[in-house]
């Protein structure tokens, strides 16, 4: 059944949830506080880069099932259902900062019909859906939480393809309600108390995360003892139990979810008592992640960057997005300035005129090659699949010095290795 559903923020996932339950058949209007942002969605332009998104967010304005208005009171009216994905960053002390929620909540409450369903779709600790409901200020609606998934680049197949739904609820009514919106979808759905879905989220991120942080220190274990992780990995894999996915070493994990999330799960877990010994590991071992790799490029260089160029492809936290939030690569880039080097970086998703203050000291260029020019060492930091096929001859004769440190084993070692380059991956002996 067609739902009249609400979204306050048209970030990353608020946007792919607008545009996804649109073509799931809801009438959906989203709403911002930037009016930039509204225009330009409105004329159908998606200022971030998410596959599929551009053509849901076309076909719900041509079908009329997708609106973008500015304000959030301007978009509950007459929605039976609002989801709020602004924004929940680390505060100070690591954990997450609720105001944009609480904010958004009490400026919504007045505006919403009775039995509307309000749902936290944003990552929030436990306890969140007391919050959103005080600041709603109203007993006669309901708040459920309904974590969201969504891995950038893939969020829109994400979306439709779903591993689980989950729906954390205290009103059984209520959780059908907003199981229903999802009823196109074959996923199997997991209804809930508030507190459980909510730990879901954060305990599946930071899983994941873990995956990542142990493969790390295996590959570094791999190095000490001559062997190759990619291998290791593959015989990993084949086990079921523990399955072949996040488990590609690399520079350390980044992005708008797994660093703030792992550490309010830390402090959600000091505030509660048990002190997460395991998660703050997982944690150092990823800071470690981002040193062990500039240490590697200072090596590779002859173990002084001062006044050394560096090359770097890849400044996105990962491959196939834009997004540039606590992007490892700009981690390891700032300590190997710090050493002294002056890099040139390419990136697909990052334009050379983009003005961003995280790239500040990072000169950016549109072509990949012209970042090679006069570097002692190749740094390849995300996985863009295009790298694999640049012309080596080329840029080994571009650069001062034909090393390459490949953060990502993306590259063909034995191809580079033949052009008389010297290689260096992660955890490869
Ligand atoms: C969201 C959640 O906020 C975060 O908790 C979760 O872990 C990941 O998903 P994301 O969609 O990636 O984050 O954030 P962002 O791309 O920054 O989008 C937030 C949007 O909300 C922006 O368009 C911003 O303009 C808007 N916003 C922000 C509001 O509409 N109102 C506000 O008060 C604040
Ligand atoms: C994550 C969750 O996967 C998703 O379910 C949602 O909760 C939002 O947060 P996202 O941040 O988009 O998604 O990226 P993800 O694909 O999970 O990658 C996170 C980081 O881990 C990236 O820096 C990536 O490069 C790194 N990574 C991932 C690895 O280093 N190795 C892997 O095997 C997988």
């Amino acid at each position: 059944m067609a739902s009249k559903i609400a979204i306050i923020g048209t970030g990353y996932v608020g946007l792919t949830t607008g545009a996804c339950l649109s073509h799931l058949g809801h009438s959906v209007v989203c709403a911002d506080v930037v009016p930039e942002k509204v225009d330009a969605l409105s004329r159908g332009e998606v200022p971030i880069l998410e596959a599929g998104l551009d053509e849901l967010v076309h076909e719900g304005l041509s079908s009329g099932q997708l609106r973008f208005v500015l304000g959030a009171e301007n978009a509950v009216g007459d929605a039976e259902f609002v989801f709020l994905c602004v924004p929940t960053p680390q505060s100070d002390d690591g954990s997450a900062d609720l105001s944009y929620i609480e904010a958004a909540a009490e400026q919504i409450g007045p505006h919403l019909q009775p039995e509307t369903i309000v749902i936290n779709k944003s990552t929030v600790p436990v306890g969140s859906t007391r919050v959103v409901e005080r600041a709603l200020g109203r007993g006669d609606v309901h708040v459920v939480s309904n974590p969201e998934f969504l891995r950038e680049g893939s969020a829109v197949h994400d979306f439709l393809n779903p591993d689980r739904v989950v729906i954390g609820a205290d009103d059984q009514s209520a959780a059908i309600r907003v199981a229903g919106m999802y009823l196109g979808l074959a996923a199997p759905l997991q209804v809930t108390d508030p507190a459980s879905a909510e730990i879901i989220k954060y305990a599946s991120n930071a899983f994941l995360a873990t995956k990542i942080s142990y493969v790390n220190a295996i590959a570094a274990l791999c190095e000490a003892v001559g062997a190759d992780v990619n291998d290791v990995v593959l015989g990993m894999g084949y086990d079921k139990r523990i399955g072949n996915a996040f488990l590609r070493p690399g520079p350390g994990w980044g992005g708008s979810c797994f660093p703030k999330d792992s550490r309010a799960l830390v402090k959600i877990a000091e505030e509660a008592g048990y002190d997460f010994g395991l998660l703050r590991g997982v944690i150092d071992v990823n800071e470690e992640q981002f040193e062990r790799v500039a240490d590697k490029v200072r090596r590779l260089a002859g173990g002084d960057l001062s006044g050394k160029r560096i090359a770097a492809w890849g400044l996105t936290f990962k491959a196939r997005t834009d997004d540039l939030r606590e992007s490892p690569s700009l981690e390891i880039l700032r300590r190997l300035r710090a050493l002294g080097a002056t890099v040139r970086a390419h990136d697909p998703a990052v334009r050379a005129a983009h003005a961003d203050p995280r790239l500040e000291g990072i000169e950016v260029v549109d072509d990949p090659y012209a970042a090679c020019e006069d570097a002692e060492v190749l740094v390849v930091l995300t996985e863009w699949d295009e790298f694999k096929w640049h012309d080596f001859d080329k840029v080994a004769g571009l650069m001062a010095g034909r090393r390459v440190l490949d953060a990502r084993n993306l590259l063909e070692r034995s191809a580079l290795k033949r052009r008389g380059f010297e290689y260096e991956g992660i955890g490869r002996g």
